[in-house]
């Protein structure tokens, strides 16, 4: 059997999908999830998919002795950190608690992998570096800014993965900054599943047209966009996964750092994502145009040059498959999986 990759954070939303991807591509996934946002019943349907389950270990992140452990007995060879919280309202109202999870338990996973002698490592970025751009597309050497603790948080993580490759050049590290994934893998059985009332507009979309909330809020339609709504990057959550498994194959086959975008490079506005939906799932999506939401930006999407460079990697599935893919996932599973 292959050394398996260690996935943190790997029960959630992109973790799960990346399982599957990992395993399609003949890797042994080795989940590490404190489920603080997620369900296991998520790897048992990643099992149902491929007829593989992931290795599994429930834990945190900043449990030293706990990563100590695992990576002993399991001497992964790379790791993929998706664990962190991510909710931008929650970490301005909490912020030591996102410092506490994204930044002091990145240095704890670090500092374990670095005392393993593991210094392969896949980071989960945001295009929230970019804070709001100058122009589109983004491109990797865009200034970078944040303007709440989250971003901030993933500004801090990459600078610290510099400081270490510039310390250590045995470490070989993958910054991806991600655009907005969303969608399902398209057996239905895993998608996204958001606590509480969603924050973002995929998941909200889905869960007006299946009834859970009576309307979609569009905020502004006052922005300097061909229709008035926010302009997103929107990728399908399948096409991020599999872009992980081309940046495993670029790292263990290199050293030395790359940052790279993972987005479609296209835009499309609030608007046309609702007319997709409804499109692609005979339902209405019944909305209003309210204010802006304070921190958002107009336009945001991504030149995906580089990783299709780099890594000949690029985003393949288009909104309608998006579409018909979250609502297969919504309507299978009206409550998500907890
Ligand atoms: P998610 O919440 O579904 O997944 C994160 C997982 O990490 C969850 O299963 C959670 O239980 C786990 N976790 C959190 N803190 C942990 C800890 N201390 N120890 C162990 N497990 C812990 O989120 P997601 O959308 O799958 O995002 C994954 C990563 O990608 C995050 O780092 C996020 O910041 C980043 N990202 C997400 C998006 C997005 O829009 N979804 C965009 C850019 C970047
Ligand atoms: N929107 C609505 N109504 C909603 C939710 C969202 O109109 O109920 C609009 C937003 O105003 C924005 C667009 O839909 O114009 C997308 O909003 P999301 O909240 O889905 O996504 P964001 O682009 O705001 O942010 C997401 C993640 C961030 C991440 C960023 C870039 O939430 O953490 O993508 O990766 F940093």
């Amino acid at each position: 059997m292959p050394l398996p990759i260690l996935v943190t954070g790997g029960a959630g939303y992109i973790g799960s999908h990346t399982c599957v991807a990992l395993i399609e591509a003949g890797h042994v996934p080795l989940v590490l999830d404190n489920l603080c946002n997620s369900s296991v019943e998520s790897l048992a349907r990643v099992q149902r998919i491929t007829g593989v389950r992931p290795l599994w270990v429930e834990g945190d992140i900043r449990d030293a002795a706990l990563l100590q452990r695992v990576l002993a007995e399991h001497r992964p060879q790379a790791v993929i950190h998706f664990a962190g919280l991510k909710a931008v309202g929650e970490s301005v109202r909490e912020p030591l608690a996102y410092y506490d999870n994204n930044v002091g338990g990145t240095t704890i996973l670090l500092q374990a992998m670095q005392e393993a002698g593991l210094r392969n490592l896949i980071f989960s970025s945001s295009a929230t570096v970019y804070g709001n751009p100058a122009s589109v597309p983004i491109s990797e050497d865009f200034p970078r800014s944040a303007t709440n603790p989250y971003g901030r948080s993933k500004l801090m993580i990459e600078d610290i993965l510099g400081d270490l490759v510039g310390a250590d050049p045995r470490w070989r590290v993958a910054r991806l900054r991600y655009f907005n994934p969303v969608g399902a893998h398209a057996s239905g059985l895993i998608g996204e599943d958001p606590r509480g009332i969603p924050n973002n507009l995929m998941p909200y979309i889905t869960q007006v047209a299946v009834g859970r909330l009576p309307e979609l809020q569009v905020f502004g339609g006052d922005w300097p966009t061909p229709d008035g709504t926010g302009v997103r990057d929107f990728i399908h959550v399948m096409d991020l996964a599999e872009g992980h498994v081309a940046a495993l194959a670029h790292l263990l086959g290199e050293p030395g750092m790359f940052t790279v975008n993972l987005g479609t490079g296209q835009g499309c506005s609030v608007l046309q994502m609702v007319q997709a939906f409804e499109r692609n799932s005979g339902r209405r999506v019944p909305y209003r145009i309210v204010p802006r939401r304070a921190g958002d930006i107009a336009a945001c999407w991504a030149d995906a040059s580089a990783a299709h460079r780099l890594l000949h990697w690029q985003a393949r599935r288009d909104l309608d498959t998006i579409c018909a893919d979250a609502w297969r996932w919504q309507q299978a599973n009206p409550q998500g999986l907890r």
